[in-house]
């Protein structure tokens, strides 16, 4: 992928709004938006998602993909696998990822994904916590940050730019081979599989053991009764580590 520019900005609704009006306007693909801050961060599933100033990476990069738009959800797979790698590397942090699109380290969320469409593009948003020392309530105990785990002062753009490199090095094999070796590196780094986990799903919960990930991404859960569901859509709320 080429390089394209980057647009930084102080303030923000959500990098992904500014990344769509890019991606109207015609934007490159590789283009990259990132704030200092969102007044409208948005997580997966209608929640939010709280940064304050200067704290963390937040940022968009626009792609266009020559898949159809119903499985825009791949590159959740390839950015998680961009940031696990860059944290991995750039940090000697043991990085794992959880499905459907959470990077953690230590079993706690380090960083979320959230894939738009948007003008025929892919909008991939991707908030990493890196300097946050104290964690909104509600999830302290489930996430984390960088500076938590190494006990320093992180630059944010040494985590940009070793996600950038990444990304493009991901997305080009994406690109080149398809979702099959994507998928394989995810289920390589991933800790869902073979737990006990509970799923909700439109308004659904399902409960049973995580036994795999379909060629598109879905997560394979065996219930108790035996009976074996394709989640595609959804979020882990309970995963018992065993
Ligand atoms: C999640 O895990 O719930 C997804 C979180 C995605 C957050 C990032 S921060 C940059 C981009 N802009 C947003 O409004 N959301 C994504």
């Amino acid at each position: 992928m080429p390089r394209a520019p980057i647009h930084r900005f102080e303030t923000v609704t959500s990098t992904n709004d500014i990344a769509k009006e890019l991606a109207a306007d015609g934007a490159a693909e590789g283009t990259l938006v990132v704030a200092a801050e969102q007044t409208k961060g948005r997580g997966s599933r209608g929640r939010c998602w709280i940064s304050p100033l200067g704290v963390n990476l937040l940022a968009s990069i626009i792609l266009r993909p020559e898949i159809a738009p119903d499985r825009y959800g791949e590159l959740a797979f390839v950015a998680a696998i961009a940031v696990a790698r860059a944290v991995t590397d750039t940090f000697g942090l043991d990085c794992r990822v959880k499905w459907p699109n959470d990077v953690r380290v230590g079993g706690k969320k380090v960083a979320g994904i959230l894939v738009e469409a948007s003008h025929g593009a892919a909008v991939v948003g991707i908030g990493v916590n890196v300097n946050s020392t104290v964690l909104p309530e509600e999830i302290s105990r489930s996430a984390t940050s960088l500076t938590i785990e190494l006990n320093r002062r992180i630059e944010i753009d040494e985590v940009l730019n070793a996600l950038r490199d990444e990304m493009d090095a991901v997305y080009a094999e994406y690109s080149r081979s398809g979702f099959g070796p994507v998928l394989s590196e995810w289920s390589a780094r991933q800790d869902t599989l073979g737990q006990s986990v509970t799923i909700e799903t439109g308004g659904e919960r399902i409960t049973g053991t995580a036994t795999g990930i379909d060629e598109r991404g879905g997560l394979i859960v065996q219930t108790p009764d035996g009976l074996v569901s394709t989640v595609n859509t959804g979020i882990i709320v309970d995963l018992e580590l065993s």
